[in-house]
């Protein structure tokens, strides 16, 4: 597809009999920050290493920036930031000494911006690499990644070991690469982490892609819980066949329900009763995915 970043058709990977991942067609769009999700098994690092080319698929194809992942995959990796899932860094070196490592690797990277980097992500880069606690080392991975501004960042799980904080720097470090034309590309285990910056989502599940959602298509599909309670009993049947209410429960003077769309029928309704309290909030994003594909789909994210 025109202005995809990444294009993936039919693309298939089987370790031996071991199913890796099943005919993913996929596109990622330029400029979007698109999350990929599923869990532990799911095919997230393998999609990602066929984009690399660090495997090389059974079957299907993958483009990569316009590229062959195959055939171009020298160009691709110099033109992509990737943080590998199992970051494997070089005991013996110094984050600073790393750090140099991979800019002459890109062809010189600006020191300013490795400093910056390092310092908005509280990465010690003077440290030897072997003395670094897991969230650390992954702050090193993320500095590596981010160095070059890269056209497209392929990030593995990227915010895993991270603590809370260090989390909210690394959403502002996609949110500014998006606003500069940037494409990222991440992988995760839970909608709630990756709704914030993503544009879009993908959910795997075993090898197979089971849905691809714009976020704010998610949020679109308005569902709101709402909890009312009454003066009296109220019945059941006051409410069940009202247009846009789901998930009907009413306990004595207490309706609770799902409405998706429009709250005018159900209120209208309620307004038969005395009411005492009424309450309404807004499910999670992982609530909304669980109503439209299913218990299944809904823990695959
Ligand atoms: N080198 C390998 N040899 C054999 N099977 C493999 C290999 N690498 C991955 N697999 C299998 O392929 C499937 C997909 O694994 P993959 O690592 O892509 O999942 P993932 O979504 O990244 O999971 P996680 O969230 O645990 O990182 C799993 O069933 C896994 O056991
Ligand atoms: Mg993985």
């Amino acid at each position: 597809m025109d202005g995809s970043v990444v294009h993936a058709v039919g693309l298939t990977k089987f370790y031996g009999r071991q199913r890796g991942l099943l005919d993913l067609d996929l596109d990622v769009l330029s400029g979007e920050v698109f999350g990929y999700l599923g869990p532990n098994g799911a095919g997230k690092t393998t999609t990602i290493r066929l984009l690399l080319d660090y495997i090389r698929p059974t079957r299907g194809s993958v483009t990569v920036l316009g590229l062959d992942a195959h055939h171009g995959s020298r160009a691709i990796r110099r033109r992509v930031g990737y943080l590998p899932g199992d970051l494997r860094l070089y005991d013996s070196l110094s984050g600073r000494e790393l750090v140099s490592y991979f800019s002459a690797l890109r062809g010189g990277v600006s020191r300013e911006r490795v400093a910056a980097l390092a310092e908005r992500l509280d990465c010690d880069l003077s440290r030897e690499i072997r003395t670094l606690s897991t969230g650390n080392r992954q702050k090193l991975g993320l500095v590596q990644a981010f160095m070059s501004d890269p056209e497209l960042l392929v990030l593995d799980e990227p915010t895993n070991g991270l603590d809370p904080l260090v989390q909210q720097a690394f959403y502002g470090l996609v949110t500014e690469a998006r606003g500069a034309g940037r494409t990222v590309f991440l992988s995760s285990h839970v909608l709630p982490e990756v709704e914030r910056v993503c544009d879009r989502v993908a959910i795997l599940r075993e090898g197979r892609l089971v849905a691809v959602e714009r976020i704010a298509d998610l949020r679109g599909r308005a569902m709101r819980r709402l909890e009312i309670e009454f003066g009296r009993d109220v019945p059941l049947a006051a409410f069940a066949g009202v247009a846009g209410v789901r998930d009907v429960a009413v306990d004595a003077n207490v309706l609770r329900c799902t409405v998706i769309g429009s709250m005018d029928p159900v209120v209208k309704a309620a307004s038969a009763f005395e009411i005492r309290t009424l309450t309404s909030s807004e499910p999670g994003l992982e609530e909304v995915f669980l109503a439209f594909y299913g218990e299944e789909a809904g823990r695959a994210a």
